[in-house]
């Protein structure tokens, strides 16, 4: 576990800001008819147009520059020929190596009118994070954020992934801790000053379990039912939360 200093987290957080602009970008254009590649591509170029690299081409073989899953799809879609739909939800996934630092963060969008049911999981769900986030503090321990998630989504009967969790952060894309939505108070790795974690709720409105699709990369629901994920990267501080990762650019496009 690297643990950061200032000067190194002021780095993730521009990483982190410039990912949480890539996802501004492609708030902008999502619409139905729109192909997931035609929004790969906008964010490889946004990216690289800022000085940056995209995290995830060629990481362990990832072929696209984002993860783009929609609907029953959990993460790790694959930016293809497919058109959105009115009704989609879609989650992008966006990371980004700026001087050496990698940011990731997610966000679950709506393509038109979405069903109310699916709304309120996307509502649910971001407040989750927010609840694991705020969790995110030195002295707290690992379950008590995916304590805060878990029983909030529970709560309204929903279900969390166990199969994929989050992760610390830094010059690589995964370091240690292992971050997942779910656990115990009080149990686990304890939070300490200067690290930086990935919290990535992926929350199904049926069954938690899921597959891995022949391409090796996609996971979906084994229901078919719908799932949505944010992502969020935090430092972690004394007495305060710190997220390097910021909705306000994607909010004001949103409108929200
Ligand atoms: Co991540």
């Amino acid at each position: 576990m690297y643990l950061k200093n200032d000067q190194e987290i002021e780095l993730l957080r521009k990483s982190s800001l410039l990912v949480a602009s890539t996802l501004a970008e492609i708030a902008k254009v999502i619409r139905p008819g729109i192909t997931t590649k035609y929004l790969d591509k906008l964010g490889d170029t946004y990216i690289r147009d800022n000085g940056a690299i995209p995290a995830f081409l060629n990481y362990n073989g990832y072929p696209a520059s984002l993860c783009i899953s929609i609907n029953d799809t959990v993460v790790h879609g694959i930016p293809d020929n497919t058109e959105l739909r009115d009704g989609d939800i879609v989650s992008v996934d966006c990371g980004t190596i700026l001087n050496g630092w990698v940011g990731d963060s997610a966000y679950t969008f709506e393509v038109g009118e979405v069903a109310e049911t699916t709304r309120q999981l996307l509502k649910v769900t971001r407040e989750s994070l927010e609840l694991g986030v705020a969790q995110a503090v030195a002295g707290n321990r690992i379950g008590d954020i995916g304590y805060a998630v878990q029983s909030y989504v529970e709560g309204f009967g929903y279900s969390v992934v166990r199969d994929l969790v989050g992760h610390g952060i830094g010059r690589r894309m995964h370091e240690s801790p292992e971050v997942p939505n779910y656990g115990k108070r009080g149990t686990g790795v304890m939070l300490k000053e200067g690290m930086v974690i990935c919290i990535e709720p992926m929350i199904n409105l049926g069954t938690y379990r899921v597959k891995i699709l022949d391409d090796g990369w996609t996971v979906k629901t084994n229901d078919g039912k719908p799932s949505a994920h944010y992502e969020k990267q935090v430092a972690v501080r004394k007495h305060k939360v710190d997220e390097l990762t910021s909705y306000e650019e994607i909010n004001k496009v949103l409108n929200k």
